[in-house]
């Protein structure tokens, strides 16, 4: 049997999945609960510090006939320091973190402090990108450069945009190049899921990892 909501659920009245959306979160994100790739995006602030900021609403594609590889952040809050940074100097680095040093990359959230390197303040190892003027992160096992390409509302005057970034190029750790999938792979976010048949008074994130299921063959 198939559940159906069209409107938040009465169950979620009053609960974090309801007052979230102060937030800036659909009740659907909880119901629907599609996991997205956790990464950490560094730049340089305004100031000259290393910036740091946890991103999850994204995706990945190829565009330009093939030609190019593109990061799309789907949404980003427009008063925080990575859209400000963007806006002086269009150029990021896309930090992925195994399970391993999630909790360091989480405190970049509590050392937010404009005048702070909220990498090293986080534990973390800043180093210089090598192709565009930005931080990296030595200790998450994939860095991909990126250059700001462009920026849309999803819906016009939201206070978040949708930001494209093109990759340029990639730092890999050795033990990655066959398989970022796996205990020490890609993490996953699973945002706060909700049963609207048994809501939970409190509000659970889990982080994620992929495990290959099928092989689908040779091409
Ligand atoms: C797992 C996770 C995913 C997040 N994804 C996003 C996101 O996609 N967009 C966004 O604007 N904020 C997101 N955030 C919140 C920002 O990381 C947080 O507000 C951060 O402090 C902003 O940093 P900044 O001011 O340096 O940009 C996320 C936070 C977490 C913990």
């Amino acid at each position: 049997m198939k559940h159906s909501y069209r409107e938040m659920p009465e169950s979620m009245r009053g609960t974090f999945g309801d007052f979230s959306r102060s937030f800036g979160f659909c009740w659907k994100e909880f119901v629907m609960s599609v996991p997205s790739p956790m990464f950490l995006v560094t730049t340089y602030k305004p100031n000259g510090q290393p910036n740091a900021c946890m991103q999850s609403w994204a995706t990945f594609t190829s565009a330009n006939y093939g030609q190019g590889f593109y990061a799309i952040l789907a949404s980003v809050n427009k008063s925080g320091h990575l859209y400000g940074s963007l806006k002086e100097n269009p150029s990021a680095v896309i930090n992925f973190m195994s399970a391993d040093f999630h909790s360091a990359c989480m405190a970049t959230i509590q050392n937010n402090q404009y005048e702070a390197d909220e990498i090293t303040a986080s534990g973390l190892t800043a180093d210089p990108a090598e192709w565009v003027n930005a931080p990296m992160v030595r200790e998450c096992f994939m860095n991909l450069e990126c250059e700001y390409l462009w920026e849309k509302e999803i819906v016009s005057g939201d206070d978040h945009v949708m930001i494209c970034m093109e990759v340029i190029g990639v730092h890999m750790d050795d033990d990655y190049l066959a398989d970022k999938t796996g205990d020490r792979g890609i993490l996953y976010n699973i945002h706060y899921p909700v049963n609207p048949e048994n809501v939970r008074k409190t509000a659970h994130d889990y982080a994620g990892v992929l495990m290959k299921k099928i092989d689908v063959g040779e091409y």
